[in-house]
């Protein structure tokens, strides 16, 4: 596997592979892999193989322009030795690792912003941080030049938002969404997980049947607000979890429903302790 620490190293590789005539996708991550970061790195590897072949790319960044001034930069779980061994374990081709300094430059002042999908949803709860997710992801689509990138369902609104931009944009990627990963209890995977308590843990899995009751009441034809009040119930019943939202909305857009003629997605925030975790699940009437 290719390690390439560089901006302008890995723009020279990416000329290398145009003349080798290799299609690239990128994976981007912040690191702290785990098995759902693995099954992005798969669907790439599908995708490539649909299209002759070519090189997967992960990239791991924890970007900072993403985080608000009270959350969980400093704390953000960094591994990359581990990181390393488990992307050769999986065939990834190639890792790229970029230093913030080289990302950042002083004196920058240009930013990417979408402007209603980003500022709605946990774009009120994280002011600022689906800027930073804009930006860093047209940067990264910059240096890499992927044909396609993969991105979790989990982060269901940075999906939505991130198709919105390359439309918008005319960036030529392939957006390529990857189902979510859920340990045997039905709690989505995620890098924040290692930071919950043991208590917190053996209660977050209150996520996942909070989405199974209300999906099931969406595809009976309960109504969106049947739905979110069994949600609702269903997470108070856990005293651990402190609601920070819950959102039923139109699932292509994000747009708010008050009824479910079409699919929607059913949005959460939950905090334990000070970890928030988010989940979601589309439900089709
Ligand atoms: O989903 C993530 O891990 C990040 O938001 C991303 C897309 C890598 C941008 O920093």
């Amino acid at each position: 596997m290719q390690i390439i620490r560089s901006t302008p190293e890995m723009r020279a590789i990416r000329q290398d592979w145009r003349r080798d005539g290799d299609k690239v996708v990128l994976v981007p991550t912040m690191g702290a892999l785990h098995d759902g970061h693995l099954s992005l790195v798969a669907r790439a590897r599908d995708w490539l193989r649909e299209q002759g072949g070519g090189r997967v790319v992960t990239s791991i960044f924890v970007n900072p322009t993403q985080f608000g001034p009270n959350e969980d930069l400093d704390r953000y779980p960094r591994d990359e030795a581990g990181d390393l061994a488990k992307l050769t374990a999986v065939g990834c081709d190639a890792v790229f690792l970029p230093q913030v300094a080289d990302m950042y430059r002083p004196g920058a002042q240009t930013h990417v912003e979408v402007a209603s999908l980003g500022r709605m949803l946990m774009g009120r709860l994280r002011p600022g941080h689906f800027r930073g997710v804009a930006t860093v992801v047209t940067k990264l689509f910059n240096l890499v030049q992927p044909d396609a990138a993969t991105f979790g369902e989990k982060d269901y609104q940075q999906l939505t938002l991130i198709r919105r931009m390359v439309v918008d944009l005319d960036i030529p990627v392939t957006i390529l969404a990857v189902p979510t990963m859920r340990e045997p209890d039905g709690l989505a995977m995620s890098s924040r997980n290692q930071r919950l308590t043991p208590e917190d843990r053996a209660a977050a899995p209150v996520l996942a049947r909070a989405l199974d009751r209300g999906a099931a009441l969406i595809v009976q034809g309960a109504g969106v607000a049947r739905a979110r009040r069994a949600i609702r119930e269903t997470l108070r019943a856990e005293p651990r979890a402190d609601i920070r939202s819950i959102d039923i909305r139109n699932a292509d857009d994000l747009s708010r429903v008050t009824d479910a003629t079409r699919p929607v997605v059913i949005l959460l925030a939950v905090r334990f302790g000070d970890v928030l975790l988010i989940d979601q699940r589309v439900a089709h009437p």
